[in-house]
């Protein structure tokens, strides 16, 4: 099938390259016409493991093209709508470019074309869309929430947890069933609904990962003021299969380009309806009052608190194995030191770039040894894993401190403490270095044991 992608972000290249991968043709359009340039030139603008390779395989094998036209030409069967919605100032996802983009793929489409909205709608983004489609004639519109994961975007794209299509009217029902079996190959787990449940579905998933992390770092601090292992709680906590083990790892809060502005959208939308849900509200403020405690706690560690202290920050990425630093809880981290009177200069393998464009005041430095040059602290705020591999005595002789504050548990803390450092971990603050390697269930009997403790 001919398909046009409208959006050459992070979903919407995954998808247009998964499409191509499963053997259709794309055509992608931007309004950035330097991504389209470099994306022609088969240069991915985003780094997404795999996602260059398939780029160039695609356009070499000529099912990937890219065009500034905005709309398709009359072989496109679906145009999958990927473009941003991005918070507006009364904190609910704008539908504002959706609408712009779907508008005029309505005034040049067929009634035998479809719509497909990608882009993750508020819960009232359907209405927003009948209000576009008007009552007439029209292209069928349907909405197909992602739930890739950055870092792993193209290999979610072929094994998906499941495939949700929402029809916006019962008229695009069958327009949604026929767009749902594009994916029928993969396997996944199918649903076919209207679009508000298909929307709320997105929504909700993401809302609940949230939870899920700000309940294990409220838990981490917990750790923290009680002696506490967080990831032998974690480890237990995630043994009963209706709770499970995923997103409950504790750090420096929850970040990226979804879970922070869903948490504050739903807090928005209950509040707008009336609706009393104090669960659903608080997980924005969780995430808040984490970040903004861990602060503090460093502050805490350090003699002479934060105001005038170094701080080399190891990590801007909201994640390992992404450069999107969206809502990024390690650039959350730097503007809070700063403003607590700390000097930070951090670093990032695959990050510097977006960081520096997202936070111009941050300084960055080349290589994490010149980051920790001079601190009083060194702070882990993304889980890469050449953190873990870092010559600890090196960092020892760089730094004017010896505070290293590891908020993803991602250092070994043994080889650090045998550098003549002081090892604090989240979650484990209280942890001797030997009793607990990183986790480790069957380390917590050594916990248990008051010799091992003392
Ligand atoms: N990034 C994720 O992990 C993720 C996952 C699931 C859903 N989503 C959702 O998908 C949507 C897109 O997110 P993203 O991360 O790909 O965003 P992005 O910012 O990476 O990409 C959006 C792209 O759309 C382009 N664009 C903006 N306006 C346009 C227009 N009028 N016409 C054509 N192109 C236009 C931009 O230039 C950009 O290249 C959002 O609704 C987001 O919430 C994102």
């Amino acid at each position: 099938m001919e398909l046009f992608v409208v959006g050459a972000g992070y979903v919407g290249l995954t998808t247009a390259v998964g499409f191509a991968q499963l053997g259709h043709g794309v055509t992608v359009h931007d309004v950035d016409p330097a991504k389209l340039e470099a994306l022609a030139d088969g240069r991915s603008p985003i780094y997404e493991p795999g996602l260059e390779v398939a780029l160039r395989d695609g356009i070499a094998a000529g099912r990937l093209r890219f065009t500034a036209e905005a709309t398709p030409d009359s072989d496109a069967e679906v145009a999958i709508v990927c473009v941003p919605t991005p918070l507006d100032p009364g904190g609910l996802l704008s539908t504002s470019i959706v609408e712009s983009v779907v508008g005029g793929l309505l005034a040049a489409l067929g009634s035998d074309r479809t719509i497909v909205v990608r882009s993750t709608l508020p819960l009232h983004g359907p209405d927003r869309l009948e209000i576009v489609a008007g009552g007439g004639t029209r292209a069928s519109i349907v909405v197909n929430p992602e739930f890739m994961r950055e870092g792993r975007a193209l290999a979610d794209f072929a094994a998906p947890t499941r495939v949700v299509v929402g029809f916006l009217a019962e008229r695009d029902r069958t327009a949604a069933e026929r767009f749902a079996g594009l994916y029928a190959s993969l396997g996944a787990p199918l649903i076919v609904a209207d679009a508000r449940s298909a929307v709320l579905v997105k929504l909700a998933s993401n809302v609940f990962l949230g939870a899920k992390v700000a309940f294990a770092d409220e838990l981490a601090r917990l750790c923290d003021a009680t002696g506490a292992d967080v990831s032998v709680v974690a480890d237990g906590l995630g043994l009963d299969p209706r709770i499970g083990r995923a997103f409950l790892d504790s750090g420096p809060g929850f970040g990226g380009s979804c879970l922070p502005e869903q948490a504050m959208a739903i807090a928005v939308e209950t509040k707008r309806r009336d609706l009393d849900a104090p669960l659903l509200s608080s997980i924005a403020t969780s995430n808040a009052v984490h970040q903004e405690s861990l602060v503090v706690g460093i502050g805490r560690l350090l003699a002479d608190g934060l105001a005038g202290a170094r701080i080399g920050l190891l990590g801007l990425a909201f994640k390992a194995n992404t450069d999107d630093v969206r809502q990024s809880p390690a650039l959350n981290l730097a503007r809070s030191l700063r403003a607590h009177g700390a000097t930070v200069l951090g670093y990032d393998p695959i990050a510097r770039a977006t960081a520096q464009r997202a936070d111009p005041d941050l300084a960055t430095a080349d290589s994490a040894i010149d980051a920790v040059d001079g601190a009083d602290a060194v702070v882990v705020a993304t889980e890469w894993p050449e953190f873990a591999a870092l010559d600890w005595p090196a960092v020892r002789a760089r730094m004017r401190g010896d505070l290293v504050y590891d908020t993803r548990r991602t250092l070994v803390a043994a080889e650090v403490r045998a550098a003549g450092l002081r090892y604090v971990a989240l979650g484990r603050a209280s942890v001797p270095a030997d009793a607990v390697a990183a986790g480790d269930v069957a380390g917590a009997a050594a916990l248990a044991d008051p010799v091992a403790r003392a």
